[in-house]
């Protein structure tokens, strides 16, 4: 827990290239065997869940099992081993409760939240953190938990990824042959009458050109999130110089995001109130620069690939506003020491 290093920059970074990968999924992932594939998959998904949500939902999905639930504001998980009530669930529910993006759910500036929307702050997302396989291994596992199976056939959603973008490969190569006689028209047309080239006469085939390259972006980073945890570009270094009045602006709005949306307290402990998975931040703004701890929750995985803190999917301006909270949280050294062992010198 305490090894995280300060002011690493996000070497060792890869990115997401959107080659021309089609087919590839159906070479990486041509499992058949129906059983044989889903006990594969049990067990992925219970590996990670062990990893990802046991602190929170305990061993066997029980209340008050995990180490981290008595500590967490209210709503506490809820038992994910009863049958009764999870079996009301469908698989996609469960999906997308695990893959979501987080809601403010402050009241009245927060943001719309649908009625039969998850949105509960403190159950954080692992849409930005785990590949759609992993999830989906994830939810066969907690299907277990209450003594039920996945209904959900994840090989069929594959091959749904795979043909989509065999079929968005296709028309994307229409479009660029299109594109290609045209230019090569209107050249030839230029050229007889002694003119410039028309941009106008291929605005047509361009337009085709730009739509079908968006389309085929698209379905090349949903095949390959489905095997693959996403990738980000390493977070660039933020600007927090700002005047007196709106660093206590952006604080102020930083302190309801980090409980009312991104449920940072179900895992983090400030003053008196908040979960123990991670480190207490009351003293961040002694401890952390701000630099560091902005790219840091932009990002956590670029510079510890198996913490146990998910992305949560921060936009820049919600990263700020969250770190500008962070800089302004500097209570007095504690007592005793909580949890981790603090330098006697830290202040
Ligand atoms: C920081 C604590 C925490 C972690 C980590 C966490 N959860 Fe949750 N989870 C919650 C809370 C709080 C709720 C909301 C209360 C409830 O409905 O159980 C919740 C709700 C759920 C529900 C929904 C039940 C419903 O009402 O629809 C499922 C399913 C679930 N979590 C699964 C997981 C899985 C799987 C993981 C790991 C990938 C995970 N959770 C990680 C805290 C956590
Ligand atoms: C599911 C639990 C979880 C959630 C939710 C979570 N964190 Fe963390 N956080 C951790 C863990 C675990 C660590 C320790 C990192 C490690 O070594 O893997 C950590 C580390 C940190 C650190 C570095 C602390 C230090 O002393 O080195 C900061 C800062 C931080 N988190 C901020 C946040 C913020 C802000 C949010 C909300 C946007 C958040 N965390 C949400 C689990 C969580």
């Amino acid at each position: 827990m305490r090894s995280i290093r300060r002011g690493m920059t996000g070497s060792g970074l890869r990115m997401v290239i959107l080659g021309g990968a089609v087919g590839f999924l159906s070479v990486a992932v041509g499992v058949t065997g129906c059983a044989l594939f889903q006990s594969e998959q049990v067990k992925k998904g219970k590996h990670l869940y062990e990893h990802y949500c046991m602190h929170c939902h305990g061993e066997h999905g029980r209340q008050n099992e995990g180490y981290n639930w008595a500590q967490m504001p209210d709503p506490r998980p809820k038992d994910l081993s009863n049958k009764g009530e999870m079996s009301t669930f469908k698989d996609e529910e469960i999906f997308n409760t695990i893959s979501r993006d987080m809601k403010d759910t402050t009241p009245n500036v927060g943001d719309k939240i649908g009625d039969d929307e998850f949105a509960v702050p403190t159950m954080p997302t692992f849409k930005y953190t785990l590949s759609e396989d992993e999830i989906w291994a994830i939810v066969g596992y907690v299907r277990t938990l209450h003594g039920t199976k996945l209904a959900f056939n994840v090989e069929d959603r594959k091959k749904e990824l795979d043909d989509k973008l065999k079929e968005v490969q296709g028309v994307f190569d229409q479009a660029k042959q299109a594109l290609a006689a045209a230019d090569k028209t209107a050249e030839d047309e230029a050229d007889k009458a002694g003119k410039d080239v028309d941009d106008n006469a291929t605005a047509k085939e361009r337009d085709a050109m730009d739509k079908a390259t968006k389309e085929l972006e698209i379905a090349q980073a949903a095949a390959t999130n489905f095997i693959k945890r996403p990738e980000f570009a390493p977070i660039p270094r933020p600007d927090l110089a700002m005047s007196a009045d709106e660093a206590a602006k952006q604080a102020e709005r930083g302190k309801q995001l980090f409980s009312n949306k991104y449920g940072c307290n179900a895992c983090h402990r400030v003053g008196e109130a908040g979960g123990m998975v991670g480190p207490p931040l009351d003293r961040a703004g002694f401890r952390l620069n701000g630099t560091w701890v902005f790219r840091w929750v932009k990002y956590p995985q670029a510079m510890k690939s198996e913490t146990r803190m998910p992305n949560l999917g921060l936009s820049d301006a919600d990263a700020k506003a969250v770190t500008m909270y962070l800089t302004t949280l500097k209570a007095p050294p504690p007592e005793k020491p909580l949890g981790t062992v603090q330098k006697a010198s830290a202040e």
